[in-house]
């Protein structure tokens, strides 16, 4: 989009909006705490326009497609790096207006597409004219943001894809685990809660299933002021640690870890990835972004491109709403996900814990997906829980679990068929008004979501609840068939939409009861989407049964 800007009353400079689309107003529970001073340090990170991603589209189907003969024949972080680096044009352009502004101090990541500067307030507001920076508050955390749009030069604006640290604000700090919602959930009983031993007895994990492999690896990354506690983790596996062998400390934590209360979110992903990937070295990637102008999520994704080596399984809690996010940002951050992809790397997504969602529009109401989740490129997670309370018997929907249609991504290949076969054979679909049945669908997968016991602050904690617990599930899970793939000299599984979805299903336990929530109008009242055999936009395939989904998956 071109626009003319008013700077300083002068007209005009001749630039052009990056993000158009993206939401630039504060959100809830943050408030302005004045103005930048013009000398004040800022650091923005610098998306590079990328050379060759059709090419990197079509690789990916193929590395991922256990037909072709290319599956499994990843590239190294080198490799990808000379697809995609920036051509030299789009380099000397960016470069001659960093330099002509004045901005010197730059790094840049392996792959060379992403430049992050430091510059001062005043230097920033002139290169990215529209753009004025203010600090804002919440809790205890301060972040510097522009209260309004950026543009750049139009000499500029076709190589970048966007500029990070401008708009965007830290995702709102959510609180893991809906409150115990009380008896009435489950009769006039209570939950025993879910524990390593609940899970690794329904997805048929014996105390054989442990990782042995040399050079298997999986992480967990979080972008909230949350921090894991090593006791706490060494005391959760002395608790529920029993009849497996595991690890009691991370491997390594990249990033700083923060001093203050352990956070829930943080004690839980690094628990249950180490209670089903048991005995796997395990990462954490910890609150990278500490810089107040930093985007803690786009901060993990230029260190995954800047380190040759990581681990092979990802799995991460984080979404936004798909319509607050701008579709350049989107398509940018795809595109890192198809270069993950490409190098074998697994991953994988929370679908989230608002079930379909609801966007209340002026004269209507529509379901609200959320991205990552919704991305063509990572394999998302949803939540179940147990039909009976007391057993371990079958699954049903966990009412929260994230599911949907996304609006800015069309329908992959890989889901058409499934999909469209839910689409046909289920009678309870909501009406069509409140979603898009031409985006990709989600989630792919899920496990068990609900009542789980976390150890935090040495305290254990029952009911914790959300698919952020039912996601690194899945991760360690998927860890230890790679595991088995390694030990038979095969490739890592990487990303796995385009394998899972030609099992149809199989090494799954379908989930076929129960449905999720949406918006309570009238229309709807309260209900999204339900499960149903094969493939659902709750559940997705289901749920692991270990042995069968390694036996599906080891052979090539
Ligand atoms: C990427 O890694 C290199 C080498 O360790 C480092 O010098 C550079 O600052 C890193 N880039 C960013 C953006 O942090
Ligand atoms: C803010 O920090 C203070 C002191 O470090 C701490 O006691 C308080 O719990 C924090 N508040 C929040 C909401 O994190
Ligand atoms: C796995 O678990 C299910 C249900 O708990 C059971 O029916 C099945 O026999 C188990 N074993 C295999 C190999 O699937
Ligand atoms: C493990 O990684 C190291 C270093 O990257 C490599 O030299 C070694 O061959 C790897 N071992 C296996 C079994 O893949
Ligand atoms: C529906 O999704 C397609 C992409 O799959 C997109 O082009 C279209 O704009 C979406 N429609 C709405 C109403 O968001």
């Amino acid at each position: 989009m071109r626009v003319l800007v008013l700077l300083l009353g002068v007209w005009l400079v001749n630039g052009e909006y990056l993000e158009h689309d993206q939401v630039a107003s504060v959100p809830e529970g943050w408030h302005h705490a004045g103005q930048v001073a013009p000398q004040e340090e800022l650091e923005l990170t610098f998306a590079l326009k990328q050379q060759n991603v059709d090419r990197l589209k079509q690789l990916l189907q193929l590395v991922s497609d256990p037909d072709s003969h290319q599956y499994g024949k990843y590239l190294t972080l080198e490799e990808v790096a000379s697809l995609v680096r920036p051509s030299q044009l789009t380099e000397k352009a960016v470069w001659t207006w960093l330099r002509n502004h004045g901005v010197k101090n730059c790094r840049t990541v392996l792959t060379q597409d992403f430049l992050q500067c430091s510059m001062t307030a005043e230097v920033a507001e002139a290169l990215l004219p529209g753009a004025e920076f203010h600090h804002y508050k919440r809790d205890n955390q301060t972040v510097i943001r522009s209260s309004a749009q950026y543009s750049v030069h139009s000499d500029v604006s076709q190589h970048l894809d966007f500029v990070g640290g401008v708009l965007r604000f830290p995702q709102r700090r959510k609180e893991v685990g809906k409150a115990w919602t009380g008896p009435s959930r489950s009769g006039n009983s209570v939950h025993l809660g879910v524990t390593p031993a609940t899970l690794r007895a329904r997805y048929n994990l014996t105390a054989a299933d442990v990782g042995s492999a040399a050079n298997n690896s999986q992480a967990v990354a979080q972008f909230l002021e949350q921090f894991y506690h090593p006791a706490d983790l060494a005391e959760f596996m002395s608790l529920f640690g029993g009849g497996f062998k595991h690890y009691t400390k991370v491997d390594r934590v990249v990033g700083k870890q923060g001093g203050g209360k352990a956070g829930l979110e943080a004690s839980l992903d690094v628990e249950y990835i180490m209670s089903s990937g048991a005995n796997i070295p395990t990462w954490v990637f910890t609150n990278p972004g500490r810089h107040e102008t930093q985007e803690p999520f786009l901060q993990w994704m230029l260190l995954l491109s800047n380190m040759s080596a990581i681990p092979w399984v990802h799995t991460i809690s984080y979404g936004d709403d798909e319509d607050s996010l701008s579709t350049a940002y989107m398509n940018r951050i795809n595109n890192e996900f198809i270069k993950a992809g490409l190098r074998g790397i697994s991953m994988l997504f929370a679908s989230g814990d608002s079930g379909a969602g609801c966007r209340h529009l002026s004269k209507e109401n529509v379901f609200r997906p959320s991205f990552p989740a919704s991305s063509p490129y990572v394999t998302t997670v949803g939540g179940t829980s147990f039909k009976n309370p007391f057993k371990i018997t079958y699954e049903v929907t966990d009412y929260i679990s994230g599911g949907g249609f996304s609006n800015v991504f069309e329908m992959p290949d890989y889901q058409v068929s499934a999909v469209s076969n839910y689409l046909k054979d289920e009678k309870l679909l909501p009406p069509v008004s409140y979603y898009n049945t031409s985006g990709r669908a989600y989630p792919d997968m899920a496990a068990l979501s609900d009542n789980y016991w976390v150890v935090t602050n040495l305290v254990p904690i029952p009911w914790v609840s959300g698919t952020s617990a039912s996601t690194p599930v899945v991760g360690g899970i998927l860890s230890l068939i790679n595991d088995q793939r390694f030990l038979k000299g095969l490739p890592s599984l990487g990303f796995l939409n385009p394998r899972l979805y030609k099992l149809k299903g199989t090494g799954l336990f379908d989930v076929t009861e129960g449905c999720h929530l949406s918006c309570l109008d009238d229309q709807v009242e309260g209900r999204g989407f339900c499960a149903a055999a094969s493939w659902d936009p709750v559940t997705g395939w289901g749920t692991p049964n270990y042995p069968a989904l390694l036996a599906a998956l080891v052979e090539n």
